[in-house]
């Protein structure tokens, strides 16, 4: 049985490329698993919010000094790192802004990864990420296209926070592009067309 998290970044809600494409990945999870949950963190509803001078400093905080104002500080902080906690797989849909990620996911992530909570140090000072055994897709949308100048670093950099923040290796991107395009229309069974549930790449 396992848990899905859906994260929605796009704020197009239906129109949107990303969440199309996000969803057309849980459905396959959902014909080829037991699925137990599926847990929506929709971050256009709910607008993370910006790491500001005072909860920074809680970040900074080793886990074992928190107190009542920290927890307060850092309700969302610790609310999404549960959802991520419970999650077996996660799925992720961004639109590429100026060739990055959405804002609101990047403000996500600000929130979720923490030095104590996704990472820890072992004696010798190597980061061990916690989140070892989660499956990550990511669901991009691209108005343009890698083949015609668009740079691939937006699913480069994600993979790379989440295995360096967070022991996540098992990460699988998948690309809805040239939405921009005169005419475009979603295919997404063609662009999931060597889906499995457990990728490894
Ligand atoms: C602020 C902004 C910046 C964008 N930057 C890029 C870009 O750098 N490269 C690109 O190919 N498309 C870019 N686009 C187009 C979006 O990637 C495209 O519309 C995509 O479908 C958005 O995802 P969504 O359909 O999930 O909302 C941009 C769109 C906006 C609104």
């Amino acid at each position: 049985m396992k848990n899905i998290l859906h994260i929605i970044s796009s704020p197009r809600a239906d129109q949107s490329y990303s969440k199309g494409l996000s969803s057309a990945i849980i459905d396959r999870l959902s014909q080829s698993n037991n699925i137990h949950k599926i847990v929506v963190r929709d971050l256009i509803k709910e607008v993370p919010p910006l790491a500001d001078e005072v909860s920074i400093h809680e970040f900074y905080k080793h886990p074992g000094m928190y107190d009542e104002r920290s927890n307060q500080l850092l309700s969302y902080a610790n609310m999404i790192v549960e959802e991520v906690k419970e999650a077996d797989v996660i799925v992720i849909g961004t639109p590429m802004y100026n060739f990055g990620i959405s804002a609101s996911l990047k403000t996500w992530l600000d929130q979720l990864i923490r030095a104590g909570i996704t990472y820890t140090f072992d004696e010798q000072g190597n980061r061990i990420g916690q989140f070892k055994n989660k499956k990550v897709y990511l669901a991009i949308a691209s108005g343009g296209r890698k083949t015609e100048g668009n740079p691939d670093y937006l699913a480069a950099y994600l993979k790379d926070v989440l295995k360096t923040y967070a022991g996540i290796t098992n990460v699988k991107a998948y690309w809805v592009e040239g939405t921009v395009e005169n005419g475009f229309k979603a295919n997404y069974d063609q662009v999931l067309n060597d889906f499995t549930s457990d990728n490894e790449s």
